[in-house]
């Protein structure tokens, strides 16, 4: 859920980033602390990696994972990658536990092998991890990279960074601070220059949560290297019938409850259903649906932001859905967001959930 101490940075973040040019500072001792602690206020910083150039934010601050999504005019929500800087800060992010006696032994033997390093396990998720970090998955992708500076940063900052290659989207991947400036500049903190990344490709994502190990993304780690630690991998498309990963193909969250989606208009003149719960954009349109409709003491009535601020709108999403879902109602009314910005990647989300049966 979106904390009120988060609004404080919210504001910060796009007071701070859109009236300033992204500082661009090389690596040095303060400079990385610096980098750290604007993470720790909801700004973003992009920071290099052994791979490309990533745009960080604060792994467990919703409002600031938002903005991500915003600077880089994704327009749906797509998983990111949650950067750790040891082995031991694995089980704050991942809950291993979850995971059966061989995925386990082989995350022990890939861990030790090859991290850090260009290879991102997917793993079952920690509750602490937002659901906007991992687009509603129960799943969470962790990286920990060979890069001495971005070890250092998310040290310094909250021990988890969540990064997506820094550069806007459908552009490429940034190897240099140059990339990224000429990308990001105007809508970021800070860059930190590290010089050009050593492999410049991203990392390989190896999906570990489901019984047979698969590889989702070639990368910077190949499929032989994987093997020789684990044996054989699947990188074959996932298929329906596969008995070991029921739920694992939808990338995106599908409640178990019928979502319908409404226009603004429609929905304020909505007749209250007892029994469904409803998903408004901002409090001027629960406040317009509740005097057309005086549905008295409904309980299932959730708003993405009362003010309608988009940031606070895509933070909130996937939590207030969630919440609905497990809420018993029979049904859940959703308001489209304003098609602007981080709206058309809340709306992208909630079309894809509606759809989904
Ligand atoms: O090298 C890299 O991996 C770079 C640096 C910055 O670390 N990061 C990067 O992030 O390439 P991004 O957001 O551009 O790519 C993340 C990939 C996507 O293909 C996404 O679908 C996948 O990881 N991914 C993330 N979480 C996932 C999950 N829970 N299940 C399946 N795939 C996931
Ligand atoms: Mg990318």
């Amino acid at each position: 859920m979106f904390k009120v101490s988060e609004i404080g940075g919210i504001l910060v973040s796009i007071m701070y980033e859109f009236t300033h040019q992204a500082e661009i500072r090389s690596l040095s001792d303060e400079a990385i602390s610096a980098a750290a602690k604007a993470l720790m206020k909801g700004l973003l910083v992009a920071f290099p990696t052994e791979t490309v150039y990533g745009l960080g934010a604060d792994a467990f601050n919703g409002a600031a994972l938002a903005r991500i999504f915003e600077v880089k005019e994704r327009p749906r929500f797509d998983p990111l990658i949650v950067h750790i800087a040891g082995i031991d800060a694995l089980e704050r992010v991942a809950d291993l536990a979850a995971l059966d006696q061989a995925a386990r032994e082989h995350v022990d033997a890939l861990i030790q092998r090859l991290w850090p390093g260009p290879l991102t396990l997917i793993l079952p998720k920690q509750p602490s991890i937002p659901d906007l970090a991992t687009a509603g998955l129960p799943t969470v992708a962790v990286r920990f990279p060979d890069h001495p500076a971005a070890q250092q940063l998310i040290r310094r900052s909250s021990g988890a960074i969540a990064a997506p290659s820094a550069n806007r989207f459908g552009c490429l991947s940034p190897t240099r601070a140059e990339h990224v400036q000429e990308q990001l500049g105007d809508r970021i903190a800070m860059i930190l220059d590290g010089g050009r990344t050593g492999i410049g490709v991203e990392s390989t994502v190896l999906d570990l949560s489901s019984c047979r190990p698969r590889i989702l993304r070639p990368g910077g780690t190949s499929r032989e290297c994987i093997e020789a630690v684990i044996g054989a991998v699947h990188t074959e498309s996932l298929q329906l019938s596969d008995p070991c990963s029921p739920g694992q193909l939808k990338s995106h969250y599908a409640p178990r409850t019928v979502l319908t989606l409404h226009h603004r208009e429609e929905m304020i003149v909505l007749p209250y259903g007892e029994s469904e719960g409803y998903l408004f954009f901002d409090g001027k349109s629960r406040d317009a649906w509740y005097r057309a409709s005086k549905p008295g003491d409904a309980p299932w009535i959730r708003t993405l932001s009362e003010t309608g601020n988009m940031t606070e709108a895509a933070a909130n999403f996937f939590d207030l859905l969630h919440e609905l879902d497990k809420s018993g109602c029979s049904a859940i009314r959703g308001e489209q967001a304003p098609e602007e910005g981080l709206g058309s990647a809340i709306n992208d989300r909630l079309s894809r959930a509606a759809a989904a049966k």
